[in-house]
């Protein structure tokens, strides 16, 4: 036999040597739950070990994870339905609570990495990402509304602007307000590709954003698709985006693959609220191995070719392997 393939596997060292992918926490966004008021921390029922902060809490979690190395997060904000409304007016307030607790955080840590979310959903009384009028979702007129959460974000301080709500041309939209504002700095993430998927559960029970009637399918990607991803890849790209997010991400490792062979922009992919919620639940029954299981997902949306995960594990992962894997 001149070919052992065992032979690459006989050690820990010598697996280290030929291993083809790693992941750092340097690598890793972590998503959290901007909630109203003080001293809130809210355990999400769905998702151990996640919470709906306060600004004040979230400060403290933020000090205790840049101690463990994560340097990027992104904030999605609770909005009580007093300050909801149809055209989401509180989203570009630039005294709101998200735009302010932005700035606390980054004149606390000037060093982090805020990346924002840029959506009606969260704010909008109709829970949907775009204008809803006799029962649409109007593509045009919410892009000025998006533009102006974008900007209210930079002025804040955030680093990277995340579009997630799938109208068509937003990102040529916020880029050119962006800079036009002076924020020709301020990165954008785009969710190029995002499914309509039944794994944002969890998601949407933390932020009670569920859409109000319908569902969100003429805006989100249907899940038997990946050319649609290709041509929307090629339009963020053409519009400005600097990196490219395919969400959620462990049922669509294709299309990673396929956006990092394709696309010359870095890409990214979200380990959603769902996926999270599925490892939680079988380990607390003791099915799988917790940890193990979470090292070799968020490794094998690596190895189809994201540089940079958002995922809510990103402080366990810190925890359980401070120097990767
Ligand atoms: C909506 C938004 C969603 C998520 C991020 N931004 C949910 C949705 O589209 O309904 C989901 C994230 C997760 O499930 O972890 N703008």
């Amino acid at each position: 036999m001149l070919s052992r393939p065992r032979r690459n596997r006989k050690s820990a060292a010598i697996r280290g040597l030929v291993a083809e992918t790693s992941l750092r926490t340097s690598q890793l966004i972590y998503p959290m739950f901007l909630a109203e008021g003080k001293a809130q921390r809210i355990e999400i029922k769905s998702m151990p070990g996640q919470y709906r902060l306060s600004a004040d809490e979230l400060l403290r979690e933020i000090e205790s994870c840049v101690e463990l190395g994560v340097m990027s997060y992104c904030l999605f904000p609770v909005v009580s339905e007093v300050h909801k409304d149809k055209y989401a007016t509180s989203s570009k307030d630039p005294n709101g609570l998200y735009p302010t607790t932005i700035r606390t955080i980054k004149e606390a840590f000037p060093d982090v990495c805020i990346m924002t979310d840029v959506a009606m959903d969260p704010y909008s009384t109709d829970g949907h990402d775009g204008l809803v009028e006799g029962g649409k979702i109007l593509n045009d007129e919410t892009l000025p509304i998006l533009a102006a959460m974008a900007v209210a974000q930079a002025q804040a301080g955030a680093d990277i602007i995340g579009p997630s709500d799938m109208m068509d041309g937003r990102v040529w939209h916020i880029r050119e307000e962006l800079d036009k504002a002076g924020y020709a700095d301020v990165s954008i993430m785009s969710y190029t590709a995002k499914y309509a998927s039944a794994f944002y559960g969890p998601f949407r029970e933390a932020l009670d954003s569920a859409p109000k009637f319908g569902d969100k399918k003429t805006y989100q990607m249907n899940p038997a698709n990946i050319q649609e991803a290709l041509r929307e890849a090629d339009l963020d790209a053409r519009e400005g985006a600097d990196i490219l997010m395919v969400k959620p991400a462990l049922a669509y490792l294709d299309v990673i693959k396929a956006l990092s062979d394709t696309q010359t922009l870095p890409i990214s992919c979200y380990n959603v609220s769902g996926e999270y919620a599925m490892i939680k639940a079988a380990a607390a029954q003791g099915w799988i191995d917790g940890p193990r299981t979470m090292a070799e997902t968020l490794l094998a949306m690596r190895r189809a070719g994201a540089s940079t995960i958002l995922t809510y594990f990103a402080k366990e992962f810190a925890q359980q392997f401070p120097s990767g894997i």
